[in-house]
């Protein structure tokens, strides 16, 4: 099998040193990598350390090797560009079809899947200017990963931070897994969408040091988030209590206890085209909560903890749907009992709630939880039952994610 060839861009912003991990693990992973950077990267980070790690000579003009047509050739033969950190002025060059250097050229000539991760200080990304570059190259089919917001160079915070490199490479895996596997004309199926993700566990606390919880590592929520900005979503990640990294171009909102969760996920649902309700909201609270810890009595006895019932947040946006045609999904962990099996109480449990679609796990064996993998049955209120194949949860995160694009009203 030949080795898949990604072209990384690097343009010349502070950011450039965090491409060098990037590359590291496209090398490492089998890929076949040439290494472009701008004039200014070099300032940043100097060719030896790109030709060290990708094992290639490497070049930012359009003057050397001449007799190979490098300007043209290294774009012609990608199976992916990614530009990371791409500055402002590389994708006002890129927008405008200029040419001046093997990177630039190397954008023209390419007819792979394009991605840019930008990195740059948040006035700078905000400026009009920008945003209209932004706009040109998305509408162009290039996939413009949205900046991390966090600690940018020197002492300031905000948006414009380049994403974890260990994202922006599973970003890239994802659009060339696509790519290659032929789903390469809906590799960008949800540009233009808003979606919305909620993951992880919630926590109801009982006191300053105690809570309820349950198992839900909110791995199957991010690989849901990430699938869907690999497809050119704007995506809304509601995360209760998960250690996972963020994804790569994913806001990402953290919460708690189920209140909170309910709030975020409504607040970020308004007008959203898909809710996938991934998360496992605890179903009861204490109702009350000790502000003081609870304390052992010495007569052996133990508190009685009083339980309410949260809100049930899928039902709440299946019945009032944040915009007309929105897609709403849910989970059901299910074992089957004496009343009827998995899928008995999974089209029941889709009924009660009144979600579009319902990803059924069964659980009788324990497995799902916190696995790397993951197998379900997608049921739909239309009535279908799509059977999803042990497999990765990025797998069945992008089967859902055609099954919500079947069904999304034409922008
Ligand atoms: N869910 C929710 N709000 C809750 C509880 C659950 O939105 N308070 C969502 C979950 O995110 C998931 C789906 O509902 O998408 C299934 O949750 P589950 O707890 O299995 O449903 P229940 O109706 O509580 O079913 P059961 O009676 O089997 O517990």
């Amino acid at each position: 099998m030949t080795r898949p060839r990604v072209v990384l861009g690097v343009s010349g912003g502070i950011a450039a040193y965090k491409a060098c991990e990037l590359l590291r693990r496209f090398t490492e992973s089998g890929h076949d990598v040439t290494v472009v950077p701008t004039a200014a990267a070099l300032e940043f980070v100097g060719a030896p350390t790109w030709s060290a790690l990708s094992g290639k000579p490497v070049a930012t003009d359009v003057w050397t090797g001449v007799h190979e047509v490098p300007h043209v050739r290294i774009g012609q033969e990608a199976d992916l560009v990614v530009v990371a950190p791409a500055t402002a002025d590389l994708m006002a060059k890129a927008a405008h079809g200029l040419a001046d250097d093997l990177l630039t050229n190397t954008l023209l000539t390419a007819r792979c899947p394009v991605v840019m991760a930008p990195a740059m200080h948040t006035e700078m990304w905000e400026h009009a200017a920008t945003t209209a570059n932004v706009a040109t190259l998305r509408s162009r089919g290039v996939l413009v990963v949205e900046p991390a917001e966090g600690r940018l160079t020197g002492a300031d915070t905000g948006k414009g931070r380049l994403p974890d490199p260990e994202e922006i490479f599973e970003l890239c895996r994802d659009v060339l897994e696509r790519q290659t596997t032929g789903a390469a004309g809906t590799t960008l199926d949800l540009a233009g969408r808003h979606v919305v993700v909620s993951a992880g566990g919630t926590r109801e606390r009982l006191d300053p040091v105690r809570f309820l919880g349950n198992r839900s590592s909110g791995r199957q929520g991010y690989a849901l988030a990430r699938a869907a900005a690999a497809r050119g979503a704007e995506v809304t990640l509601v995360a209760a209590n998960v250690t996972l990294a963020d994804p790569a171009g994913v806001k990402v909102v953290r919460v708690e206890s189920t209140a909170e969760l309910r709030d975020a996920v409504l607040t970020a649902a308004a007008g959203a085209d898909a809710v996938v309700m991934a998360a496992a909201p605890a179903d009861f609270r204490p109702v009350h909560r000790s502000d003081t810890k609870i304390k052992k009595s010495d007569d052996g006895s133990a508190p009685v903890i009083s339980l309410e019932q949260n809100p049930d947040i899928l039902k709440e946006l299946s019945v009032h749907r944040p915009a007309p045609g929105t897609v709403v999904v849910g989970f059901a962990a299910e074992t089957g009992d004496a009343s009827g099996s998995v899928l008995d109480l999974a089209r029941a449990k889709l009924a009660r709630k009144g979600c579009d679609l319902l990803v059924v796990n069964d659980v009788s064996g324990g497995a799902v939880f916190g696995a790397e993998d993951n197998e379900a049955v997608i049921l739909s209120a239309d009535g279908t039952a799509v059977d999803v194949p042990r497999g990765s949860k990025g797998a069945l995160a992008h089967v859902i994610w055609d099954q919500v694009a079947a069904r999304l009203p034409s922008a």
